[in-house]
């Protein structure tokens, strides 16, 4: 069948793509001897996980619990970090019972308080965990700010369930650059910061078996820089336009997910300026950047009208502007890269997949939140 032939909206994945992105990250992080654990948020397919471990991922970052727990039951991996502080009970708990069914779950810590209570729930249950610092690199979100590391991990030393094993970082505001060059400098800056870093911490005696960034956009510069051990990207199955217009990480040819959208109008009251096609922001995301890029004009690029854009969207439809394409036609369908293709991918129970525009499979989204109930509410019924 041809994509062509398929109702719409529908998401879309070139395999091509798709294992092409895949094994050329994986290569470049094999030229450069680093340890690559891609982050899993991106796609949340443990058939893409497959992929990615066939070609060398030898851990994954994630996102959620709900993740790690879908890698484990499939048997795809054991090495596990956790991308983000997890402090309740109810989730630690969690943690442990991975632990203790022969999983290694690495947790970001960043503040004295989260580690106390971490620490509090894992000596309940006589489980050591390993912990890496989440450094604060420049996005001002989450981490402990460079200077104060060593402290910091002084600081924890008196809790006898967490054991130190490195630092981590996503330099999330890499997502503001405005082109390659500025990339290039985020990237730069903070591998810096994690040299000084580094050394201070082994000035004061400390071991560090992981020193990891992750990010798409600085991707491409981090597997150069010899201070690191593992890098963490996860966008990079898939790309998309603001990585391919904004950051320079791929070309838009490289992009692997689309989503097939039909037009179904040309409104009179337009005069042949703007057209109306069956995907809105509940597929294709308002997202226009991260953290509020402005140089991106509209929702996405359309393949087959390039000179078109996408100027709002409804949450089922979408208005292009056609007045620089008068060949657009009702009934036409057209494939579009998204600003964001993270968002796109976790909108939809599964994915299509081609090659060379003939349908060839499906692609479950089995890792997203809430698809498997949690062991702690799996006894409630569903109404
Ligand atoms: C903590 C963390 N690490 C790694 C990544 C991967 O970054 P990217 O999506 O740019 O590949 C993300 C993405 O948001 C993240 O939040």
């Amino acid at each position: 069948m041809h994509i062509y032939e398929l109702p719409t909206p529908a998401v879309l994945v070139d395999l091509n793509k798709l294992e092409n992105n895949v094994r050329r990250a994986a290569d470049l992080a094999r030229k450069y001897n680093k340890k690559l654990w891609p982050m899993v948020k991106t796609h949340k397919s443990l058939y893409i996980a497959k992929l990615q471990k066939e070609y060398g991922a030898e851990g994954f970052l994630c996102g959620t619990l709900d993740e790690a727990e879908a890698l484990v039951e499939a048997g795809l991996s054991k090495n596990l970090m956790l991308g983000y502080p997890i402090v309740d009970k109810e989730n630690l708990l969690r943690v442990i019972k991975l632990v203790e069914n022969g999983a290694r779950v690495i947790l970001r810590v960043d503040s004295v308080a989260s580690a106390e209570l971490i620490d509090k729930t894992l000596t309940q249950h006589n489980v050591v965990v390993d912990y890496v610092v989440k450094v604060d690199v420049g996005q001002n979100r989450l981490g402990v700010k460079p200077e104060k590391i060593v402290d910091f991990v002084k600081s924890l030393s008196r809790f006898r369930s967490l054991k130190f094993v490195g630092i981590a970082t996503h330099p999330g505001h890499a997502y503001r650059a405005l082109n390659a060059e500025e990339v290039r400098k985020v990237a730069k800056d903070v591998a810096l910061k994690f040299e000084n870093v580094v050394k201070s911490l082994r000035d004061a005696g400390y071991e560090l078996e992981f020193i990891g960034t992750g990010s798409t956009p600085t991707f491409r510069f981090d597997v150069n820089e010899p201070i690191y051990t593992h890098l963490f990207p996860g966008n990079y199955v898939y790309y998309d336009r603001i990585q391919a217009l904004v950051f320079g990480s791929a070309e838009l040819n490289d992009c692997a997910l689309t989503v097939l959208a039909t037009v179904i109008s040309i409104p009179e009251h337009s005069e042949g300026r703007l057209a109306v096609i069956n995907a809105g922001s509940k597929t294709l995301s308002v997202d226009r950047g991260a953290h509020g890029i402005e140089s991106i004009k509209g929702y996405g690029h359309i393949v087959e009208h390039p000179k078109t854009t996408i100027v709002s969207l409804s949450e089922e439809i979408g208005v292009v502007d056609i007045s620089t394409d008068p060949t657009v036609k009702v009934g036409e369908k057209v494939n579009i890269i998204p600003n964001h293709s993270c968002i796109v991918s976790n909108a939809t129970s599964y994915l299509i997949a081609h090659r060379n525009a003939r349908v060839m499979k499906l692609i479950k989204v089995d890792m997203r939140n809430n698809v498997k109930t949690p062991e702690i509410i799996s006894s409630l019924q569903f109404l």
